[in-house]
């Protein structure tokens, strides 16, 4: 049985962000968008109104979704802003942790041996609706960790006053950011539950029925 997700307001965040260095170089990073699509095409298809904030990714947008595509880190925060009020958000996006100080006018051209282009930390979207006063009820992160998996997640639950971090088992088989499968530990502050190895799609459905469970 799957619940009804009629009536509610959920915002998704998918893929990578893009922080330009100049005209035409840019720090990213290999999330494909496909966990967040998937989210979003399950809320949608359960009767949600989806708001998907989509980074840089070549994927269709899922029937009765409003997409809202944006590139860096701050595009990316003030769509999720702009998308509230929200009953929960749902934050798959890969966002970057640091953006480069400034964008330089003309491409850099090559000089000494060595380059460096010195970055600030991004404001962090979880952590700021978190704090908000239209903190949506149900706040979702997702961890992409290599080692102590449990340990990260439940510093994200607490620190960024999230209700579940999806943390993905990398290094699994047939797992992480470019594959259609996905394997996942789910962590809430008084437990835990593993998801997959399975597609994308299939987890994403698990995932909402964990999320509005009650
Ligand atoms: O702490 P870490 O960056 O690993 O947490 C990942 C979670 O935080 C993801 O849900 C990601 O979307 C979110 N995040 C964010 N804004 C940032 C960085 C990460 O919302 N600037």
């Amino acid at each position: 049985m799957t619940a009804t997700l009629a009536g509610l307001r959920i915002v998704v965040s998918a893929g990578p962000t893009y922080e330009d260095i100049d005209p035409v170089r840019f720090l990213g990073n290999r999330s494909s968008g496909r966990m967040g699509f998937a989210v979003a095409a399950a809320a949608a298809r359960r009767g949600a109104d989806v708001v998907l904030v989509a980074g840089p990714v070549h994927l269709e947008t899922p029937p009765g979704v409003q997409r809202v595509d944006v590139r860096s880190a701050a595009q990316m925060h003030a769509a999720v802003f702009a998308a509230l009020p929200a009953d929960a958000y749902i934050g798959a996006a890969a966002v970057a942790d640091y953006t480069p100080r400034a964008v330089a006018a003309d491409k850099l051209k090559k000089r000494g041996d060595t380059l460096v282009v010195e970055c600030v930390r991004t404001a962090d979207i979880l952590a700021d609706l978190g704090a908000h006063a239209l903190r949506p009820r149900r706040l979702v992160g997702f961890a992409a960790e290599t080692g102590d998996l449990a340990g990260y997640a439940r510093d994200k639950l607490v620190r960024k006053r999230v209700d579940f971090i999806a943390a993905n088992r990398v290094g699994q088989p047939g797992s992480g950011f470019e594959s259609e499968d996905n394997a996942l530990t789910v962590y809430w502050p008084d437990g835990e539950c593993s998801l997959g190895p399975a597609a994308k799609t299939l987890l994403a459905g698990q995932l909402l029925d964990l999320v509005f469970a009650n």
